[in-house]
């Protein structure tokens, strides 16, 4: 397949971006270490050496509105694959995986349309592996956590990027052959969210309330104190207690 590595780059998913439109389907772009990593909602994203940093290629022929579903399937393969290490990864909605509570993967899908066709998705995975918190910068820490903070051991990660994109090769077979019911069936398995209590920030508003599940679309759905239930699409998911 075609993987292009980069000792230095500033973002993979700025990489990916560039050359998506003409390179086939499953491109890779793995930087070593970045120098203006970024996160969802504008955030930056510490990229030190010794963490997992990489950006896929693909073309789904689905609507606008599955990428979200998308982005779940690849936190599902990352959990996966870190639960394979023996390691406890939960997935927090809509684009994250924790151990413990704490945030050692992020992912960052970007998608570009036409009308409600896909052209591509890039998305760009972040796994906080063989670095310790202290190599983030304090204004970047946020609940965050590491492999080695939390294991105490480095991991191979060649061996670990090759087990998660068979993994996610996997998924995606699956989201292109499976009603999505089935992957979200594991994902709410392997959800730390809901039961939660949240709030949910979006650009115009905030929303509190209990999570009670995923949707079919991939929406969070959260239980007010009125009692009605809402499903959201997307936003800032912070738990309460
Ligand atoms: C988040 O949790 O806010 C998403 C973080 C995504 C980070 C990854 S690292 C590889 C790819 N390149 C980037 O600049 N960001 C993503």
């Amino acid at each position: 397949k075609n993987i292009h590595y980069f000792d230095e780059a500033g973002s993979s998913n700025d990489i990916a971006k560039k050359i998506a439109s003409t390179a086939e389907e499953g491109t890779i772009v793995v930087v070593e270490q970045q120098t203006g990593g970024r996160g969802r909602l504008g955030r930056k994203w510490a990229s030190p050496k010794g963490g997992i940093w990489f950006s896929i290629i693909l073309k789904p022929k689905v609507a606008l509105s599955a990428a979200s579903r998308l982005t779940l399937t690849v936190g599902l393969s990352v959990t996966n694959t870190l639960r394979g290490y023996g390691i406890d990864a939960k997935i927090k909605w809509p684009n994250d995986v924790l151990i413990n509570g704490k945030k050692v993967s992020g992912i960052l899908t970007e998608v570009e349309a036409e009308i409600d066709t896909i052209e591509f998705v890039v998305i760009g995975v972040g796994i906080n592996a063989n670095m310790s918190l202290r190599d983030i910068p304090e204004d970047l820490r946020e609940n965050s956590t590491t492999i080695r903070d939390e294991t105490g051991k480095s991991i191979d990660r060649v061996d670990f990027l090759q087990k998660l994109l068979h993994e996610m090769e996997q998924q995606y077979i699956r989201f292109n052959t499976q009603p999505f019911s089935e992957i979200l069936n594991d994902i709410i398995a392997l959800s730390d969210t809901i039961g939660k209590d949240v709030k949910v920030t979006m650009p115009n508003r905030i929303v509190e309330g209990r999570v009670v599940g995923i949707s079919k679309s991939g929406a969070l759905l959260l239980k007010k104190e009125d009692g009605d239930v809402e499903e959201i699409i997307a936003g800032r998911c912070i738990y309460s207690k």
